[in-house]
């Protein structure tokens, strides 16, 4: 299987506070995490509000550039591409944002924003960009009549269709997803996911999509990764993750989540407490103070991710507790 993308112990940090008589702190948002992309494939990020998943998709997309760390797209390092290897990069790696009103521009017409992207990094002529364009926006189920119209004359769900269809026009290797169905009304959701996995299945795009919805991600996702405060602490298929969490923190969303198959888990496992902040993590295990299974070990030692089977999972006593 092919990997599109390698993540290194890529790690952002925040400078927040500084000022003239005040140091200052450091807000550890992603915090050395490792990863690989298959391409074609589907790679769900989940965990909790601020443990670092939009974080990390500013990475992946190059919108920002990490503290520490390494990211190589399609057998290019990052940090050795120049101005316009970056430039071909950027184009390989799209976005789709939980808000689309929020992401589109209100005063343009849905053609040209469609088209914009394709006007500076394409050679097309103006006919070939609008074929193109009316091409994709068949295939995310818009109308031909909805060329010339603004952003504020469709619905949310349209437009996510108009966000995805921009994000695809590129025919870009990677998209990454941060939360693009949890602000769309419940019965949309579903018509978007199969959107995106229609697409998927023609171009091949690799994704990653980023979610706190476990019932979402077993619907979409081929492997799982699963965050607390900007690591990852289990890296698995989705079969394997639902069907056999081995971290606690794993196994405690899933415990959260009440319609994935129940009658198969028989541990419950309720977090505990609020996750605690990335300004000041715990020693040892970040997640020590929520786990009901922590010792003296984890609250000095920092367990890394490991490989138990087909998983890895970042913790001291996964064979103990499993
Ligand atoms: N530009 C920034 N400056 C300072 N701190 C930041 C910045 N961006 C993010 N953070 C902090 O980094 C942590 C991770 O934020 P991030 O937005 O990546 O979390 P998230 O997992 O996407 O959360 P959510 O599920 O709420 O979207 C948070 O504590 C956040 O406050
Ligand atoms: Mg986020």
């Amino acid at each position: 299987m092919k990997t599109i993308l390698q993540a290194t112990d890529l790690t952002r940090h925040y400078e927040v506070g500084q000022g003239f008589l005040s140091k200052g702190h450091t807000v550890k948002a992603l915090n050395g995490v490792s990863f690989s992309l298959a391409s074609g494939k589907t790679l769900a990020v989940v965990g909790e509000s601020g443990c670092g998943k939009s974080t990390l998709a500013r990475q992946l997309t190059l919108i920002e550039s990490p503290t520490s760390g390494s990211l190589v797209l399609d057998g290019q390092d990052i940090a050795s591409a120049t101005a316009a290897q970056r430039k071909a990069m950027r184009a390989k790696v799209q976005m789709v944002f939980q808000n689309p009103y929020a992401s589109l521009n209100p005063r343009s017409k849905i053609g040209t924003q469609l088209s914009d992207p394709l006007a500076i990094n394409t050679s097309l002529n103006a006919k070939e960009r609008e074929e193109r364009v009316r091409l994709m926006m068949s295939k995310v189920g818009l109308r031909p009549e909805h060329y010339h119209r603004y952003p504020h004359m469709f619905s949310g769900g349209q437009r996510q269709r108009i966000a995805i269809a921009r994000a695809m026009i590129l025919n870009p290797k990677i998209v990454i997803a941060d939360e693009p169905t949890s602000a769309l009304d419940v019965s949309i959701q579903a018509q978007v996911l199969n959107l995106f996995m229609d697409l998927q299945a023609e171009f091949n795009t690799t994704y990653v999509f980023i979610s706190h919805n476990l019932s979402v991600v077993e619907h979409v996702a081929n492997d799982v990764m699963v965050m607390y405060l900007g690591r990852a602490v289990e890296i698995s298929s989705k079969t394997t993750l639902y069907a056999q969490p081995l971290h606690p923190y794993t196994k405690a969303l899933l415990s959260a989540t009440p319609t994935i198959h129940p009658e198969d888990r028989q541990i419950k496992i309720k977090i505990m407490g609020e996750l605690p902040s990335p300004l000041n993590p715990p020693s040892g295990c970040a997640f020590h103070k929520r786990c009901p299974f922590a010792d003296a070990r984890c609250q000095q030692e920092e367990p890394q991710l490991r490989t138990l089977g087909n998983t890895q999972v970042a913790c001291h006593h996964v064979e103990r507790i499993n």
